[in-house]
C-alpha cells in the first residue's frame, strides 16, 4: 500500500547521510538556512534578485495588509520569459541545448536556446497579430512537443496568460475550462503520440467549441500527429503557417510582478475545478531557487530531465520555468514510459546521459513490478540526483529507487508541493540533509511549516495533525480565477486567526523528534491517482449525469500501483435496474466518467448497489465504503441512519 500509516513510518530507520563528495560541490549554501530564519523577507529578496533579471528593480517585498491577498516584489517589473530566454543568450550561452526532445515514435530534436529564444519570439509575433496582448487568457491543450514549451513562453513574454489544460482531459473539461478562463484563443496540436498510436487533440477541441466556449477567436494547430483534422477556415490556423511566417524579432516588454501568468484548474472538494492563479516575480522566484537548490543543479553540465507532461503544475514549475531561467539543459520526452519498449526511460537516460532526474512514486512502483533486470540492462552511471513528487513515497518504492536507479549512491529529494503552492516547500537539501525513506523532511528556506491538531494548537512528535503553511510564500497561488470567496474559504477559514492568515493545505502529516515531516495523504474528499488530483464530488457528478444512475458514491481505495484507484458505488434508477446486467452497467459507467472528464478519472471497479450507508442527517459515509473497497473489516456503524445497510452492500459487492 502506497499510503504511508504513521505507524509503519515509525518502524522506518533507515538513514543516509550526505557523501563528502557530494556535499562539497553542492550547490546550495550551507548557511541558507540561517539566513532565511535571520530575515526571511531580506533572504527572498536576495533569491528573486540573484536568480532573476528584472527590467526595473523592486523596492518592497511583500505585501500581506490584505492577506490572505499577498503581492510579491510588487513595483519590480521583469518579463519572465525574457528571464528564461533571451538573458542566456545575450550572456553567451546561446549554444547551450535547452531541449533534447524525443518524439515517442523515436524521432528527436535538439534545440540550443538561441533557437528556442528564436523560436518563442515568433510565436509572440504571431499571437499578437492575434490580438493577444497583456491580460488576455490563452488556452494551451497539447502533447509534449517543444510547441507546447514555445506557446506557453510565448504568452508569458506578452504578458497573456495561459490556461494549459492536460491533453488527457475530455471536451467537456476542455470546454468549461476555456469558458471559465474566457479564452480568447487555443492552441492545440492535430494529435499526438500515446502507447504506439496518436490520440486525436483537434477534435476535441472542436468538440468542446461546438457545445460552447464562445470567447474563443482562433485555433492555432500544431502539425504533430499527422491524423485528419476537420478546419474552420476563418477559425483555424496551422502554426507552421502562422508562427513560421511571422518575424524572429520581438522586443519583450517589462510586467508588473503580479502581472497574471498562468491559471491552471486543478480538482478541489466540490464538482467544479478551481483555477488557481499565479502571478510572475514571486512565482519565478521560487521555482528557480528550488529548482537550482534542490536539485543540486549545476547548469553547465548537468542533463536534467522531469517526466511530468507540461499539462500539470510540475511540468510548469520543473520543466519550463525553473528549469529555463536557471539556463538547465533537459531532456523532454512526449510519450509513455513502456512505448515501445518497458525500458524506454532508462534507455532515454544512457542516451543524453541525464544527470538529475525527478519523477512520480507510481511511476517507480510500476518498474518495481516490472523486475530491475530491464534498468539494469541500461548504463545509469550519468544520475547524480534523483527527485520524486506526487504522493508520499514509500519506503520499499524508495529504497529501490536509490539502489537500482540511482546506484545506491544517488541521493533522493522527495519534495511536497501543490498546484497552489507552486513550487517545492518541503525537501530535503542534497548535501546537507540526511535522507529518511518516506518522509519529505523539511521546508526549504524561507517556508514555515505547522503541523496542528483539528483546534489549532501545535502536535507534539510523534502524533499527527494538519498541514498548515504559516507565513506567506513567493510562489503561493494568488487566487482562484473568478471566485475570491472559494478562495478565502477553501485555504485560508481553517486556521487563520484574525491575527495571523493560515494556509491549511488539505493534508495530514507529522513531524519525528528531528522535525522531519512525514505526509500522509489527503484529509479532504482530493483523490491522489498516480499522483493526479482528482475530487470524489467531480466523479460523483459525472456518475449522476448518466441517466441511469439515481444516486453515486465515489471513494479513493488504496492501490498497490496507482496510490490510491477510484471505486465508485452506484444506485441505478428502478426503470433501468432490469437492463443491463451489473457488469454490463458497470462498464459502461466507467466508459461514462471517462468520456466525462478523462480517461484518468476512469474508475477502477463500480459497484451497483441498492443502497448506500448514510447518517441520519443524509450524508453518505464514505469512511464505511472505502472500507469495503479496500477489503477490510468494516469499521464503526453505529451513526449510521440504518445499520443493515452495510451488509446488503457487502453482499452486492462480494456477490
Ligand atoms: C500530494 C503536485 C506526499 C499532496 C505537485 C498534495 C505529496 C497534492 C507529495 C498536490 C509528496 C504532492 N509527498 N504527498 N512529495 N507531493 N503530494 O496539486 O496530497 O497535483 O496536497 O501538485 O499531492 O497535488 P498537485
Amino acid at each position: 500500500m502506497a499510503e504511508n500509516s504513521i505507524d509503519s513510518l515509525l518502524q522506518e530507520h533507515r538513514r543516509f547521510p550526505p557523501s563528502e563528495q557530494f556535499a562539497a560541490q553542492s550547490v546550495a549554501s550551507p548557511n541558507l538556512s540561517s539566513e532565511a530564519r535571520a530575515d526571511r523577507l531580506e533572504f527572498w529578496a536576495t533569491q528573486a534578485r540573484e536568480c532573476l533579471d528584472w527590467h526595473s528593480p523592486f523596492t518592497e517585498v511583500l505585501d500581506w495588509s490584505n492577506a490572505p491577498f499577498a503581492r510579491w516584489f510588487a513595483d519590480g517589473t521583469l518579463n519572465v520569459a525574457y528571464n528564461c530566454l533571451d538573458r542566456h543568450v545575450l550572456a553567451g550561452r546561446g549554444d547551450r541545448v535547452a531541449f533534447h526532445w524525443e518524439g515517442e515514435p523515436g524521432d528527436s530534436r535538439t534545440i540550443t536556446y538561441a533557437e528556442l529564444t528564436t523560436e518563442v519570439k515568433r510565436a509572440a509575433n504571431a499571437l499578437a497579430s492575434l490580438g493577444i496582448g497583456q491580460g488576455d487568457r490563452v488556452a494551451i491543450y497539447m502533447p509534449v512537443v517543444p510547441e507546447a514549451v514555445v506557446a506557453m513562453l510565448a504568452v508569458a513574454r506578452l504578458g497573456a496568460v495561459h490556461s494549459v489544460v492536460f491533453g488527457g482531459f475530455s471536451a467537456e473539461s476542455l470546454r468549461s475550462r476555456i469558458e471559465d478562463a474566457q479564452a480568447k484563443l487555443v492552441i492545440t496540436a492535430d494529435g499526438g503520440w500515446r502507447k504506439g498510436k496518436v490520440f486525436p487533440l483537434k477534435p476535441v477541441v472542436d468538440a468542446a467549441l461546438e457545445s460552447g466556449a464562445e470567447s474563443v477567436e482562433h485555433v492555432l494547430v500544431v502539425r504533430r500527429g499527422e491524423n485528419p483534422v476537420a478546419w474552420a477556415d476563418a477559425r483555424d490556423l496551422w502554426w507552421h503557417d502562422t508562427v513560421g511566417s511571422a518575424s524572429p524579432e520581438h522586443e519583450a516588454e517589462g510586467f508588473e510582478a503580479e502581472n497574471p501568468l498562468f491559471i491552471l484548474y486543478t480538482s478541489g472538494t466540490t464538482g467544479k475545478p478551481k483555477g488557481i492563479l499565479h502571478t510572475s516575480g514571486g512565482y519565478l522566484t521560487q521555482a528557480a531557487f528550488t529548482h537550482r537548490n534542490v536539485f543540486d543543479l549545476h547548469p553547465e553540465s548537468d542533463v536534467y530531465w522531469c517526466t511530468a507532461d507540461v499539462g500539470w503544475i510540475t511540468g510548469h514549475s520543473y520543466v519550463v520555468y525553473g528549469p529555463l531561467a536557471n539556463g538547465a539543459t533537459q531532456v523532454l520526452y512526449e510519450g509513455t514510459p513502456d512505448s515501445p519498449h518497458p525500458g524506454r526511460w532508462w534507455e532515454l537516460i544512457e542516451k543524453y546521459r541525464v544527470s538529475i532526474f525527478y519523477t512520480a512514486p507510481t511511476a517507480i512502483r510500476s518498474f518495481m513490478k516490472l523486475g530491475r533486470e530491464i534498468p539494469d540492462g541500461f548504463d545509469l552511471s550519468s544520475i547524480r540526483v534523483l527527485g520524486s513528487v506526487g504522493e508520499p513515497i514509500n519506503p520499499e518504492a524508495w529504497i529501490w529507487y536509490h539502489d537500482v536507479i540511482g546506484a545506491g549512491t544517488a541521493p533522493i529529494v522527495d519534495t511536497w508541493w501543490q498546484t497552489e503552492t507552486g513550487a517545492i516547500m518541503i525537501a530535503a537539501l542534497p548535501g546537507q540533509t540526511t535522507l529518511k525513506p518516506g518522509s519529505a523532511q523539511v521546508p526549504i528556506p524561507g517556508v514555515t511549516i505547522d503541523i496542528l491538531g483539528e483546534d489549532g494548537t501545535r502536535v507534539d512528535p510523534p502524533h499527527g495533525g494538519l498541514l498548515v503553511v504559516s507565513e506567506p510564500w513567493p510562489s503561493m497561488l494568488r487566487g482562484i480565477w473568478g471566485d475570491p470567496e472559494r478562495f478565502k474559504e477553501t485555504y485560508w477559514s481553517r486556521f487563520s486567526t484574525p491575527e495571523k492568515a493560515r494556509y491549511f493545505a488539505g493534508d495530514g502529516a507529522h513531524v519525528d523528534e528531528d522535525g522531519d515531516i512525514w505526509l500522509l495523504g489527503r484529509v479532504d474528499d482530493v483523490m491522489n491517482i498516480s499522483g493526479h488530483r482528482l475530487s470524489t464530488t467531480e466523479i460523483e457528478s459525472a456518475l449522476v449525469s448518466h441517466p441511469m444512475v439515481a444516486e453515486a458514491a465515489v471513494v479513493g481505495a488504496a492501490d498497490e500501483q496507482t496510490g490510491q484507484a477510484v471505486v465508485a458505488f452506484v444506485i441505478l434508477r428502478a426503470e433501468f435496474a432490469g437492463d443491463m446486467t451489473p457488469d454490463e452497467a458497470s462498464a459502461a459507467l466507467r466508459a461514462h466518467v471517462a468520456t466525462a472528464i478523462g480517461a484518468i478519472a476512469r474508475p477502477r471497479q463500480v459497484f451497483v448497489v441498492a443502497e448506500l450507508p448514510k447518517t441520519r442527517s443524509g450524508k453518505i459515509m464514505r469512511r464505511l465504503l472505502q472500507d469495503v473497497a479496500e477489503g477490510r473489516a468494516i469499521g464503526d456503524t453505529t451513526t449510521l441512519a440504518d445499520t443493515s445497510v452495510m451488509q446488503i452492500i457487502t453482499t452486492n459487492v462480494t456477490g
